[in-house]
């Protein structure tokens, strides 16, 4: 029997895995730098939470969501996306209840039942941020910078950045209204029909020709935005200008999720194809509330790591990122093992990096996985060294060797990093 990961996951293993832990640690340095903390989240949750959060119009609830009954009789539901689950956890343990706003990251798997394609995954990586307690377009703006900034930073440049508001509650009722009315007038099947029924903005996101062509003359919300809501998204767009970071505006962009309102954004690739969505968020008033929390406003985004490392590798800027060892050690016979173990243990505890070859391999055969390994410095470890105390440090790629004694390994290593 020959087992296969499942259908439609991504999974990671070396050499690309390197890439993935460089594109995700990219993406957190500015997080971490803003002052984001980490939020730990199971990776399931009440289904309730999600039905109610994430709504009931979203493709995401109604057809992805893997849900089962757990051995308690409990309906569970593995995360499809990170937001309410984040929101359920700072309400739970009353991060909401000290200095606002509460600024929380998170990074991890996430599950839709979603037609497995390039680039789209039944588990897939993201990594979030959530910032709650303040409607200062300020926060808006520095959001939107900290996901700019984790793509640049990766190397990425060509991706753009597409914002929109979609306003807050007047300026949607104003619009529901005429939308409604616009909607009431074509001829749809009667499940599109009820999808209008619960969220009409979902129809711009609706991806058949027939009625992509019937939307793109459909009331378009930005043209509803209340004073507050035109003069709050005018500000962010000056704050990012500012900021020097560059972006359009899309008044038809619809974001997957039912909880958005105000400033919503998304980042998009070029190289990626049909899925070219590196990341997206947005504000999100009410929902605090509808999940059992204080009335405060919140904005977030989700970034794909999956996709990132994809831009990446098509922007051809992913060399190899495996940590090669400072040092590979090859012990020759039973006493020199020992001492090589004890040699290793002690400079990995001084924090440098040391491979040791195992299972007994001829010398030849050890240079050759030193070589393969990267490392700086290979030390071969043999009856003769143990008795004479000194052993000859090799650089690799220059072949010159150093005669050290065994004892002053560590620090004739640690002298060579702080020369580098
Ligand atoms: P989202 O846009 O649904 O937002 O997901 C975030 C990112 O995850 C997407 O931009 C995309 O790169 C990646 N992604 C989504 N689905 C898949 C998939 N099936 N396979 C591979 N990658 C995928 C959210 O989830 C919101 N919670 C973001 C947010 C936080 N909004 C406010 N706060």
């Amino acid at each position: 029997m020959k087992y296969q990961s499942p259908k439609g996951v991504s999974e990671y293993f070396p050499p690309r895995s390197s890439g993935f832990e460089f594109v995700r640690d990219k993406l957190l340095a500015p997080i971490k730098n803003a002052g984001y903390q980490l939020l730990e989240l199971p990776v399931f949750e009440d289904t309730e939470l999600f039905t109610r959060g994430v709504g009931e119009s979203t493709d995401v609830v109604s057809k992805e969501m893997y849900t089962f009954e757990d051995r308690g009789g409990r309906s569970i539901t593995l995360r499809p996306e990170g937001t309410v689950g984040a929101l359920r956890s700072i309400i739970e343990h009353g991060l909401d209840r000290s200095a606002l706003p509460v600024k929380v990251f998170y990074c991890g798997p996430f599950f839709r039942a979603e037609r497995p394609q390039a680039g789209r995954y039944r588990q897939f990586y993201s990594l979030g941020i959530e910032a709650v307690g303040s409607d200062d377009p300020a926060l808006d703006a520095e959001v939107i910078a900290l996901a700019y900034e984790g793509f640049y930073g990766i190397g990425l440049r060509k991706f753009r950045l597409d914002i929109t508001s979609l306003g807050d509650a007047d300026s949607r009722k104003a619009h529901r209204v005429d939308l409604l009315a616009y909607i009431e007038k074509l001829n749809l099947d009667d499940p599109t029909r009820a999808r209008a029924g619960i969220n009409p903005l979902r129809l711009f996101d609706d991806k058949r020709p027939e009625v992509s062509s019937l939307m793109a003359k459909a009331p378009r919300l930005l043209d509803y935005l209340s004073e507050d809501s035109s003069e709050h998204f005018k500000k962010v767009q000056g704050y990012l200008s500012a900021m020097g970071i560059p972006f359009s505006i899309n008044p038809l962009m619809v974001r997957g999720l039912d909880y958005y309102t105000g400033t919503t954004f998304e980042f998009v690739h070029e190289d990626l194809g049909a899925q070219s969505g590196i990341g997206g968020g947005g504000r999100y008033d009410g929902l605090m509330e509808n999940i059992g929390g204080q009335n405060i406003s919140g904005i977030g985004f989700g970034l794909g790591i999956d996709r990132a490392l994809l831009a990446a590798e098509a922007e051809g800027i992913l060399e190899s990122h495996h940590v090669s060892p400072l040092l590979y050690l090859i012990p020759l016979g039973e006493k020199a093992k020992n001492v090589a173990l004890k040699l290793s243990h002690q400079i990995r505890n001084a924090g440098l990096a040391v491979e040791v070859s195992m299972g007994d391999k001829a010398l030849k055969n050890a240079m050759k996985s030193a070589d393969k390994s990267g490392a700086i410095y290979t030390c071969v470890l043999g009856d003769s060294e143990l008795e004479s105390g000194n052993v000859e440090l090799k650089e690799m790629i220059s072949g010159n060797a150093t005669s050290v004694t065994l004892s002053a390994l560590l620090t004739t290593l640690q002298l060579k990093t702080v020369k580098k």
